[in-house]
């Protein structure tokens, strides 16, 4: 049977954990996205409709992650089929949360899908990867993950490069997204482009002993760990309103450590149970709200699980 239409679902994922600036991600449970590709007579990937953005993200062909990671998959294949693209926006926009990547990511999945699965998991990285370059150049640690699932360690680009690490059994996430738009491209801007030999060991110290934990199962030592970070945090701070405020609340709550997710403003609390990242999620979100900025705190947890392919069943259930 010829298949016309596939859709994929894309996790949000939590990039640079801290300390490990452009090498470690993590998967989330929830939210994703969902792309639709649909054969189209016309060869090439566009994007028809989005849903989801606020009429925000751009449809055109060069501009869209979704639609620059398809096309790139359909040159890797040589294929000239055409694509429609749809996509349906549970991510916030410039949020931290691997918004570009989770369409780049679902894009490719469902494409493959059309033209009958060629490539396996890990051969889809490339095309994903040039899709989230197209708006924040080249770094795998939301695609990675949103791909494969899990906390991965993206030491490089390639799949080759890709390393699943441990997920400690009771890490539990508190997230809190504040209404403040932080671009990729802006929070990179602000990084330093070269730091003192002393501060690179102590850095790499932290990303060893964030490793460490993982391996150890040891949730406090992970939480410590991710905070060693002594380049990225300091030099964002500023874009990220009350950072070290959320920090206290969510420390005064029970929370083990909190991080800027990706290039923020999204902040990410490490809890050791559930009620806690619930009551932490909630008390971050209501601490931005007294000062007057919209927030939407979450509990999540690491989804074992990346990018995958929507059944039958879980597309009318989508849509209702
Ligand atoms: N590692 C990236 C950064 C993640 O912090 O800029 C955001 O795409």
């Amino acid at each position: 049977m010829t298949v016309t239409r596939a859709e994929a679902f894309a996790p949000a994922t939590v990039a640079n954990l801290g300390v490990g600036f452009d090498i470690l991600g993590l998967a989330l449970c929830e939210p994703g996205d969902v792309v639709r590709a649909e054969l189209r007579d016309e060869p090439g990937a566009v994007v028809i409709h989005i849903e989801g953005d606020g009429g925000k993200l751009s449809k055109a062909a060069d501009k869209n992650t979704a639609s620059v990671a398809a096309n790139s998959l359909l040159r890797q294949l040589g294929s000239t089929v055409g694509v429609n693209l749809t996509i349906y926006k549970d991510l916030p926009l410039a949020s931290g949360l691997g918004s570009s990547a989770a369409s780049a990511v679902a894009a490719v999945v469902a494409v493959n899908a059309l033209l009958g699965e060629p490539l396996n998991t890990l051969e889809l990285l490339p095309a994903a990867l040039d899709g989230e370059a197209s708006v924040s150049g080249y770094h795998a640690d939301n695609v990675g993950p949103c791909l494969v699932g899990g906390i991965c360690l993206v030491a490089g680009i390639t799949a080759e490069t890709l390393y699943h690490l441990p997920i400690p059994s009771n890490l539990h996430l508190a997230l809190v997204t504040p209404d403040v738009a932080v671009p990729t491209a802006m929070a990179r801007a602000a990084l330093p482009t070269s730091i003192p030999l002393k501060t690179m060991v102590k850095q790499t110290g932290g990303v060893a002993r964030l490793m460490d934990a993982l391996y150890r199962d040891d949730l406090e030592a992970l939480a410590a760990a991710m905070e060693t970070d002594t380049v990225v945090e300091p030099a964002r701070a500023h874009l990220m309103p009350m950072l070290s405020e959320m920090r206290m609340v969510a420390r005064r709550e029970g929370a083990l450590g909190l991080v800027i997710s990706g290039a923020g403003p999204t902040l990410c609390s490490v809890c050791g149970d559930a009620m806690t990242a619930e009551r932490v999620a909630k008390t971050m979100q209501h601490t931005y709200e007294s000062a007057g900025i919209a927030a939407v705190g979450r509990h999540t947890q690491v989804s074992p699980r990346g990018s995958w392919l929507l059944s039958p069943e879980e597309i009318r259930v989508r849509t209702g």
